[in-house]
C-alpha cells in the first residue's frame, strides 16, 4: 500500500491523538539531527514504540483487544491458555518450576493460564510478568488483581530478568514481532539500509544509505554474495539483529525447562523468497493493517514477521536445544483444543469457544501464519504440543 493509500484508509485521529503524533514526530526529528541527518530504521522504531512517555507501547494508547488495534490469540480467547496449560504443567511438574512470561500484554494469557492450571492442580510456585511497558504492566496488574488470591498471590513483575537460574517455563506470545529490525533495500544491484531522515519540509521520509558492516554481513549472509542476481530491484525487506542477543539473555537463566516463542513467522527460505518483494513489516492502527511506519507516530503498532532460521541458529548459539516447531493450529490441536471445545458447560458456550477456535486454527486466520518454537534446556520428555506436527526440518 503507498503511503497516501494508507493515510486515506485509516480513520482520522482526534486532535489528542494529533497532538501525541506530533510530540513523538517531533521528538524523532530531533533524535534525527542529533545522529547527524540519519537514523537506522531499528532506533526509528525503537523510538516509535518504546520512547518513554510517548512511544505506542510506553503511552497510554490503547493497544490490545477489540476496541484497540489489535487482537493477540490470548486475547480473542481463553481457549490458548487452556491449550498452554496442559504443555506447561507437564515441564512444571518435571522440573519444580515457575513461569516467566515476557511482555504480557493486557495479562489475558497470564489470567486464562493460571485458571487452566488451577483447574488442573498444576499450578507455578510464582507467575512472573516481564514486561518493558509501565502502561502495561500497570494494565496487568489491574486486571490480574482480580484473579482469586491463591493465583494473584504467585504473580510478581520483576524490573529484569532473574539473576538466579530459573526452572520451568518461559514464554513469549507476539514479543519477537516487537523487537525493531534493521531494514534493507535493493538498489542498482546493491543493497543499501533504509533508515529515516528530514524532508525538507521537516517530515519524515525514507531514506537509504549503504549498510554499515554488521547489517553488510548479515545480508551476505542471508543473500549471498551478488543478491543482484537473485532479488528483483528494489526488493527491501527486514532483519533482526536485536533477536540473538534476547535469545541469548534468555537463555541464560534458564536452568531447566523450555522456552515457548509464539509469533508470526517462517523459516528463512521462505521469509526471504524472491516474491516476497516488500517484507515483512506491517502497522497496526485501530484493527486495519498497512505498511506505513511514519505516520501516526506513538499511536500504532510497527513489527515485523520473525525469521525462525534466525531464532533456531540464536538458541543453539546459546546452547539450548530447538525441540520443537510446528504451526499454531497444528499445536493447539496437539494440545487438546478439541477436548477443550467438547467440554463447554452448554450450547451458547460451545458456539461462542467454536468461533474462536476457528480464528486461532483456521490457516486464513492466525492458524499456519503464526508458529511456535520449543527452546529447551536440560528438558528431555517429549513436548506433547509437537505430537501432530514436526516443521524444523524447514529451519
Ligand atoms: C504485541 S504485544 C503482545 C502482548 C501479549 N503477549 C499478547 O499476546 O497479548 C508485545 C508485548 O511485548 C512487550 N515487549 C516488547 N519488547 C519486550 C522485551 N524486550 N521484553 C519484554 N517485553 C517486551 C510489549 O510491551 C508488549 O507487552
Amino acid at each position: 500500500m503507498s503511503v497516501s493509500g494508507a493515510r486515506s484508509m485509516l480513520p482520522a485521529l482526534t486532535p489528542d491523538e494529533q497532538r501525541h503524533s506530533e510530540a513523538v514526530a517531533a521528538a524523532i526529528r530531533a533524535a534525527i539531527t542529533a545522529a547527524g541527518g540519519w537514523l537506522s530504521f531499528e532506533r526509528f522504531m525503537e523510538l516509535a514504540l518504546y520512547a518513554p512517555g510517548l512511544g505506542y507501547y510506553s503511552a497510554g494508547a490503547f493497544k490490545l483487544g477489540p476496541g484497540g488495534d489489535f487482537v493477540t490469540a490470548p486475547e480473542m480467547s481463553t481457549l490458548f491458555g487452556g491449550c498452554l496449560a496442559a504443555e506447561c504443567a507437564a515441564v512444571l511438574a518435571a522440573t519444580d518450576g515457575e513461569i516467566l512470561e515476557l511482555g504480557a500484554g493486557t495479562g489475558a494469557l497470564a489470567a486464562s493460564l493460571l485458571s487452566a492450571l488451577d483447574a488442573r492442580g498444576a499450578l507455578p510456585r510464582r507467575y512472573a510478568i516481564l514486561e518493558v511497558s509501565a502502561d502495561l504492566a500497570a494494565r496487568q496488574r489491574a486486571r490480574l488483581g482480580t484473579l482469586a488470591p491463591h493465583l494473584r498471590e504467585r504473580l510478581v513483575w520483576p524490573e529484569r530478568l532473574p539473576d538466579a537460574p530459573l526452572r520451568g517455563v518461559i514464554l513469549a506470545n507476539e514479543v519477537a514481532d516487537a523487537l525493531p529490525v534493521r531494514r534493507f533495500t535493493l538498489r542498482g544491484g546493491e543493497l543499501q539500509e533504509l533508515g529515516v531522515a528530514l524532508a525538507s519540509d521537516g517530515a519524515l521520509q525514507d531514506a537509504a544509505r549503504p549498510p554499515d558492516e554488521r547489517l553488510a554481513a548479515a545480508c551476505r549472509a542471508l543473500l549471498g554474495e551478488r543478491p543482484g542476481e537473485l532479488l528483483p530491484q528494489g526488493y527491501t525487506s527486514e532483519v533482526n539483529l536485536r533477536l540473538a542477543p534476547w535469545i541469548a539473555s534468555l537463555g541464560a537463566c534458564l536452568e531447566r525447562g523450555a522456552l515457548l516463542l509464539i509469533d508470526y513467522g517462517l523459516p528463512r527460505s521462505h521469509y526471504y523468497h524472491p516474491q516476497r518483494a516488500a517484507g515483512t513489516l506491517r502497522c497496526h492502527f485501530r484493527q486495519r493493517a498497512h505498511d506505513d511506519p511514519l505516520i501516526n507516530l506513538g499511536l500504532q503498532d510497527i513489527t515485523a514477521w520473525v525469521d525462525f532460521t534466525r531464532l533456531a541458529e540464536a538458541a543453539v548459539d546459546a546452547g539450548l536445544e530447538v525441540s520443537g516447531f510446528a504451526t499454531q493450529a497444528a499445536f493447539l490441536g496437539a494440545l487438546g483444543l478439541e477436548r477443550l471445545l467438547a467440554a463447554a458447560p452448554d450450547a451458547v458456550a460451545h458456539a461462542r469457544l467454536a468461533g474462536e477456535a476457528r480464528r486461532l486454527v483456521m490457516p486464513e486466520e492466525m492458524g499456519e501464519a503464526f508458529k511456535v518454537m520449543a527452546l529447551t534446556r536440560g528438558y528431555h520428555a517429549p513436548l506433547a504440543g509437537f505430537a501432530w506436527q514436526d516443521l524444523r526440518r524447514l529451519l
